[in-house]
């Protein structure tokens, strides 16, 4: 946790900024995996992480706009916890040890909301995305659980997102520490990528090294030599010379503060000719966007920048034609890249997309394009001083997708397809690194990760 004061001083301002009503933020619950008792690893809430700390389940924290209070709430373990469990704070000293005065049972709580109601005083929740907390949403309210998602609070959702856009510096030592962790991940990971070994090998190498660092991993690992599958969580596969290897993968901190980096490395580490080519437009691209990334401009702006990198490498090795503006103004590269540019990261991977990528990413001014490939780019709003985003360009020879824009004719003009023929065998390449916006410009975050062929090449005789 970090001191008090951080977790006083945000929900200070979050109230400022709701400004009337009762707040009400849901931490999470166990979740059974085969039988009630053998749960899944529990994972709080990145709200209730965000304006509370407290790890422990079945929380649920409670900010009054209108008369300053904040509350904790839940039921105290009894004996028959405690006796498989050890001591256990009580709900009051958690609440304490976050600088909360108040705390209740979950039956004085029902009794607060029904008070709310009564006053005709508006309740705020976020939309829940887990059923029990849909449900329980749906009880304390009165209301059916269809209901729950349609009366959640935009005030509260756009005030989540001006607080967690901005990242702070403890919150950035916070993601350098997941990066550094990454780093350890990464680099032992392409040593190990050598003909012989399975894919599975390396991914349990990954999440053993995010385990020693007491963290879970903060997605499930993509290690795969099949990367035009963008997320490709099988891990069967057998490493063979020839084939390119995708490592997509980060851990969380203690405080579960996330980083997310791609390697994409040769098996056997030498790159053969092709693929050094294709990786090299990776990286030009990925260069692109941490030269250019700055406060002011739009990360849709820095996509489209990247994705033109991109159509000039394709269209000088004949695999696309035409115009590079037109090129990227018609989508005909992304079928070669048709994921975005990037996304925030924070307490969550994909930071806050639980609110709903569409407010997190995207303002009045900056709309989500309906264009295949641009579609997908998770943030394209202007950039501010401290965001934290992820710079992730890729190159993806995907046979079904080049066979039906072939069929169908997408993109003839600028898409040749006689020379794409001959790279469907060729699988993927994804670089990514996370970058802070500052004041004048960006700063890629952690110890350098090998990035360029020479590096990866060192990295990988060792
Ligand atoms: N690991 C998922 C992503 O890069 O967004
Ligand atoms: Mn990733
Ligand atoms: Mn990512």
């Amino acid at each position: 946790m970090f001191k008090k004061e951080t977790y006083i001083a945000r929900r200070e301002q979050l109230r400022k900024d709701v400004g009337h009503g009762l707040i009400i933020i849901q931490g999470n619950h166990e979740a059974p995996c085969n039988y009630t008792d053998n749960t899944y690893a529990f994972r709080q809430d990145s709200t209730f992480l965000y304006f509370f700390g407290l790890m422990r389940e079945d929380l649920i924290g409670v900010l009054d706009c209108d008369n300053g209070k904040d509350y904790v709430f839940a039921n105290d373990y009894d004996i028959d916890d405690i006796i498989w469990t050890g001591p256990l704070p009580s709900v009051k000293e958690l609440a304490a040890s976050v600088g909360v005065e108040n705390s209740g049972t979950l039956a004085e709580l029902q009794t607060l909301c029904l008070k709310t109601i009564g006053e005709a005083r508006k309740i705020h929740y976020l939309p829940p995305y887990r059923a029990d907390n849909l449900n329980q949403m749906g009880s304390l309210l009165g209301i059916k659980k269809e209901g729950v998602t349609r009366y959640a609070s935009m005030e509260l959702i756009l005030a989540c997102i001006k607080q967690r856009s901005i990242k702070s510096a403890e919150e950035i030592e916070e993601i350098e520490r997941a990066i550094a962790t990454a780093y350890n991940m990464h680099v032992g990971a392409m040593k190990m990528a050598m003909p012989g070994r399975y894919e599975y090998e390396l991914a349990g190498f990954m999440e053993g090294q995010a385990r020693m660092a007491n963290g879970p991993l903060s997605f499930p690992v993509i290690m795969t030599t099949h990367g035009e599958t963008l997320h490709n969580h099988g891990h069967n596969n057998k490493l063979e010379v020839g084939r390119m290897l995708v490592m997509d993968a980060g851990c969380e901190t203690a405080m579960h503060y996330c980083s997310d980096i791609t390697r994409s490395v040769p098996v056997g580490g030498k790159f053969n000719e092709r693929q050094k080519t294709i990786y090299e437009l990776v990286l030009a691209a990925n260069m692109e966007a941490i030269r250019i990334t700055r406060p002011g401009i739009t990360y849709q702006e820095v996509h489209t920048a990247a994705s033109k990198i991109l159509a000039q490498g394709y269209k000088d090795l004949g695999i696309l034609k035409g115009n590079v503006d037109d090129i990227v103004a018609n989508g005909a590269h992304a079928l070669l890249m048709p994921h975005g540019l990037g996304h925030m990261m924070g307490l969550d991977v994909h930071d806050m997309e639980n609110y709903g990528q569409i407010y997190v990413g995207y303002d009045d001014e900056t709309r989500p394009s309906t264009q295949f490939g641009l579609a997908s780019l998770r943030c394209g709003r202007r950039l501010q001083p401290g965001f934290v985003i992820t710079d992730e360009p890729g190159a993806y020879f995907i046979p079904a997708l080049i066979d039906k824009w072939h069929a169908e004719g997408t993109n003839k003009d600028f898409v040749n397809f006689d020379e794409l023929e001959k790279w469907k065998d060729f699988g993927g390449i994804r670089i990514e690194d996370d970058i802070l916006v500052t004041e004048t410009g960006c700063r890629v975050l952690g110890k350098p990760i090998p990035k360029t062929v020479a590096e990866i090449e060192a990295t990988m005789a060792e």
